[in-house]
């Protein structure tokens, strides 16, 4: 396996996993950016055959504090490389953000079996990405827990005869809090997330639900569903992960304690089931499950996302884009948790919609809303 972030919460996830199976999967690569300390630790434990650090400072430290004998290489190329190796059956990618794109991309190109926890891939690129699949003959199964239930009530039904896929969302912290007290939350409130322990952005995303927006848009990708299929429900508890709804009426759901080591080892291995450790879901214990609308007033990114994914497919770039910087801006102090999706939505506004086909054109979009996202933050600042 090659693991792309392997430093951040999933890679740690997908770590834990390797090693409660070392008959089962080896580390040919595990791919990071910065986190010099976690990637020794890690690849002290993994034994790749090769390190890569996207920045080459961080390769140059590590390279002093590894064995001589552990290959360590600096640069995306170089995570590209390690993402199509001939030597790689599956590759887990999650890196956090669009620069994931490329690695992730090389991987489904070079026809590997991919753990897409990087959801802003799809959103981004989502044609060109299973475009990509189909050519190549590259399975893309989904770590982002909803979407891997989905795909679990999926598997052995007609999807011609699903009526409805329902992600479900906790709503983050400020489910319920005072909307007028919202512009004061502070990072580390937002980031601590009630039911989940992920990184920083996706935390953020968590709290605006920009999450379960761009979640919206992956599993219209991933699913080849129709926008007016794809809905979500607050779900406090986390336990439903997913509903799919058929058109018979039934309802197939999947539900496990929230913990993502399970869809990161159904990603890794569908069939037969891998032991994760996480602990046995006790119904009887959790007492009850709730359910609520999406309210759109306190949640304006769901409102947003229906705009976006009934547009063209530049909208989803620049949402994305505008949201990177947004939730980093905020994570920064630059901006206020409540100025996140407005900034989105002003560069929404100013954005061309038009269909994306080639990878150039991404990254044209992806810039100028990076670049008008910015300019509005000096401005207002
Ligand atoms: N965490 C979850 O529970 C969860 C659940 C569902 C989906 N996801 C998705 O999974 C992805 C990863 O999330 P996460 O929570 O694991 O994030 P995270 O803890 O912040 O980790 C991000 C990873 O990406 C690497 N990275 C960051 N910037 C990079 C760059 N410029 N070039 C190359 N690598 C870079 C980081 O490397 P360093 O550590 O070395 O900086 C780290 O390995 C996101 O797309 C998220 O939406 C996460």
């Amino acid at each position: 396996m090659t693991l792309l972030g392997a430093t951040g919460s999933i890679g740690a996830s997908a770590v834990d996993v390797m090693r409660r199976h070392p008959e089962r999967f080896a580390a040919h690569a595990l791919v990071g950016y910065r986190n010099v300390e976690r990637m020794r630790e890690i690849a002290l434990q993994l034994s790749p055959e090769r390190v890569v650090m996207t920045d080459a400072e961080a390769a140059a430290q590590l390279r002093e504090r590894l064995p001589p004998s552990m290959r360590v290489d600096a640069g995306m190329e170089a995570a590209e490389a390690a993402a199509s190796d001939p030597d790689v059956d599956m590759v887990l990618a999650a890196m956090v953000g669009s620069v994931g794109l490329p690695a992730a991309l090389a991987a489904v190109r070079a026809g590997k079996r991919v753990g897409l926890a990087n959801k802003e891939c799809l959103v981004t690129a989502g044609h060109i990405f299973m475009d990509a699949a189909r050519a190549s003959g590259a399975v893309v199964v989904p770590v982002d827990s909803e979407h891997a239930a989905v795909h679990q009530c999926l598997v052995g039904h007609d999807a011609g005869s699903v009526s409805r896929i329902i992600l479900t969302a906790s709503g983050g912290p400020f489910r319920e809090r005072d909307p007028a007290s919202l512009r004061d939350v502070t990072p580390e409130e937002a980031i601590a997330h009630p039911n989940w322990d992920m990184g920083a952005k996706i935390s953020v995303d968590s709290a605006t639900m920009m999450n379960k927006a761009l979640e919206l848009i992956e599993a219209r990708w991933l699913f080849d569903m129709p926008a007016d299929k794809l809905s979500a429900i607050i779900h406090p508890q986390s336990i439903v992960h997913a509903l799919v709804e058929y058109r018979d009426g039934s309802v197939l759901a999947q539900l496990a304690w929230p913990d993502m080591r399970a869809p990161v080892a159904y990603a890794m291995q569908a069939e037969p089931r891998l032991a994760t450790g996480i602990p046995m879901l006790d119904l009887a214990e959790s007492g009850r499950l709730d359910f609520q609308a999406v309210d759109e007033a306190r949640f304006p990114a769901m409102r947003l996302v229906r705009h976006v994914m009934q547009g063209d497919d530049s909208l989803a770039v620049a949402m994305n884009a505008a949201n990177e910087v947004a939730n980093e801006a905020f994570r920064q102090r630059r901006i206020a948790f409540t100025d996140i999706v407005p900034l989105v939505e002003r560069v929404l506004e100013r954005t061309h919609g038009h269909s994306v086909t080639e990878l150039d054109e991404v990254w044209s979009v992806d810039a100028e809303a990076r670049r008008m996202a910015e300019d509005a933050i000096r401005n207002d600042a």
